[in-house]
């Protein structure tokens, strides 16, 4: 099975790149199961049923979101019946909506995609590891496919993860910090690995906000309002990765931006 997974959706600029890269990606690497990270998709804050939907039809498979997938109020009306949508399975179960983890059925092999989130300088979630080890006994009983996107700030506690998981699941992939890391690799007992898949969206921003007022912020160390970028150039993150159908091994990873300094290639 081969997987096309497009990193952090910002505003209406990344919704734009996700129409028009979308099926170009497709078309270059025919994966069986497109995931798109949404969680900034609704100016940069949040996402909409309409923003999800349009996903869907611009060709994702599943939609995963983060630690601002609460920020436009929204989603509490839809996400109940969101059926290809995971919010972090951390979150406590009590008192959340949503799922954190979903099947994905092709061709009689199923994916399990479930979404996470960290906890070093982020809101203190339930374990992310223990919730794993809850979530795989699940997972298992119907596939060794297994796709991570855990959605943290730090690379030491994502690489925890990924190594925690080795050999249990098919991928680990970041997301949440904005900026792809170069460290796409296959862990020693099968298990892919990428720090952060990075963004998609502004190009001449700072992770997708007007970079006036993030200067500002450092300069000053003032309270500053951050607004998205909405116009100009824009950027795409990606990886890709093929997993054995069988085992739920990876085989291979690669990780590519596509901006203006690193334009699309057929
Ligand atoms: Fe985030």
């Amino acid at each position: 099975m081969q997987i096309l997974f497009v990193g952090d959706v910002v505003g209406s600029v990344g919704r734009d790149a996700i129409s028009y890269y979308l099926p170009k990606l497709k078309k270059k690497y025919r994966p069986q199961v497109t995931i798109v990270n949404g969680e900034n998709s609704a100016s940069g804050r949040g996402i909409t049923e309409k923003i999800y939907k349009k996903f869907l039809q611009d060709g994702a498979d599943v939609v995963t979101l983060g630690n601002h997938a609460w920020d436009n109020r929204q989603i509490f009306e839809f996400i109940g019946k969101a059926k290809k949508m995971v919010r972090p399975a951390n979150f406590p179960d009590a008192t959340t909506p949503g799922q954190g983890m979903v099947f994905v059925k092709v061709n009689q092999v199923e994916l399990a995609v479930i979404n996470l989130q960290a906890r070093s300088f982020m809101v203190a979630l339930d374990d992310p590891f223990a919730k794993m080890d809850e979530l795989l006994v699940e997972a298992h009983a119907r596939t060794p496919l297994v796709f991570v996107d855990f959605h943290g700030e730090t690379t030491s506690e994502k690489l925890a993860m990924s190594w925690y998981l080795d050999g249990k699941v098919s991928a680990v992939i970041g997301t949440h910090t904005h900026v792809q890391t170069n460290d796409a690799r296959i862990l020693p007992q099968g298990t892919a690995h990428l720090t952060d898949v990075g963004m998609t969206g502004p190009y001449d921003g700072i992770l997708g906000m007007q970079k006036e007022a993030v200067i500002d912020k450092f300069r000053t160390a003032l309270p500053h309002r951050f607004e998205v970028v909405t116009e100009g150039r824009e950027q795409l993150s990606y990886c890709v990765i093929e997993i054995d159908d069988k085992t739920g091994k990876a085989k291979k990873i690669e990780a590519a931006v596509i901006n203006a300094d690193h334009p699309f290639r057929e």
